[in-house]
């Protein structure tokens, strides 16, 4: 691998660092630039620039007790983003909160975690933003998302959700929401994030930000319909710089890039 790769992993590690920093602290971070307002005739109108899920819109969304989203992959296996957890082995201190939008919901139902694994990948060249948590118990009945493992998923419009920041430095949200954001081509993301690596991750945004994932996001999916009308997961929520700043897109794991190796690994989970 080259040395700018290694300096430039680090600099985002920096990155992903100070805005986890911030959301353990609850510091108010100083926007760059006031999001624009939503172009009139946009779809997504106001996680940033976002508006409510309704209740059972995206059943197999998970919030996670560390401060993540997530997305069953099997009815006891939850997907969410590397950076999210500490490492691969048994860890009983993760709470999954499944089947509501309210987090509050007294409808909401929980399972801690059994058994965590973190792609090793992530901390090399290759990247790969992922990792597994098998809970306790399976939820029965529980709704789970598919992989995309098409690359011709990987470009139109993406439907992101969570109950992260809703503006940039602001707090986490009760209610789950959602929005949606246009593909960014690799050569467009690699301008605003040299270090991007164009094989496992991709990225999406409008040109004029207002609407992204941010802080608290992160592990949740990326999703969009495939050519059959099924929800598909195209990627999981990894970083950016700031939310929804003009110019620099939400970064996401590819998930057409990393699916077989998610399914080998929760097969032997
Ligand atoms: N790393 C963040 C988290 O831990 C997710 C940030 C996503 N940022 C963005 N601008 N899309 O929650």
């Amino acid at each position: 691998m080259s040395q700018g790769k290694w300096t430039a992993r680090i600099r985002r590690a920096v990155l992903v660092a100070a805005g986890a920093t911030m959301l353990a602290t609850g510091l108010t971070a100083q926007a760059a630039a006031a999001p624009p307002p939503p172009t009139p005739g946009e779809v997504s109108p106001q996680v940033v620039g976002g508006t409510r899920a309704a209740q059972g819109e995206f059943p197999w969304m998970v919030r996670l007790s560390m401060g993540c989203g997530g997305a069953m992959y099997t009815k006891q296996i939850v997907l969410t983003a590397a950076h999210c957890v500490d490492g691969t082995g048994p860890e009983t201190g993760i709470t999954a909160i499944y089947g509501v939008v309210d987090l509050q919901s007294p409808d909401r139902i929980t399972r801690k975690s059994a058994y965590v694994y973190q792609n090793p990948g992530y901390f090399t060249a290759e990247g790969g933003d992922w990792a597994l948590i098998k809970l306790a118990s399976p939820i029965p009945g529980a709704a789970t998302l598919k992989l995309s493992t098409n690359t011709a998923n990987d470009s139109g419009r993406f439907t992101v959700i969570g109950w992260g920041a809703a503006t940039e430095g602001g707090p986490q949200q009760r209610h789950l929401l959602k929005a949606r954001v246009p593909f960014v081509s690799d050569t467009a993301c690699e301008a605003a994030y040299p270090s991007m690596i164009a094989e496992t991750e991709i990225c999406a945004g409008f040109p004029q930000g207002g609407t992204d994932t941010c802080q608290g996001d992160s592990g949740g999916p990326m999703v969009r319909r495939n050519a059959n009308g099924n929800w598909v997961q195209v990627g999981i929520v990894s970083y950016g710089a700031g939310c929804a700043r003009p110019g620099y897109p939400g970064v996401y794991a590819q998930v057409s890039a990393l699916a077989s190796a998610i399914a080998a690994r929760a097969a032997k989970l």
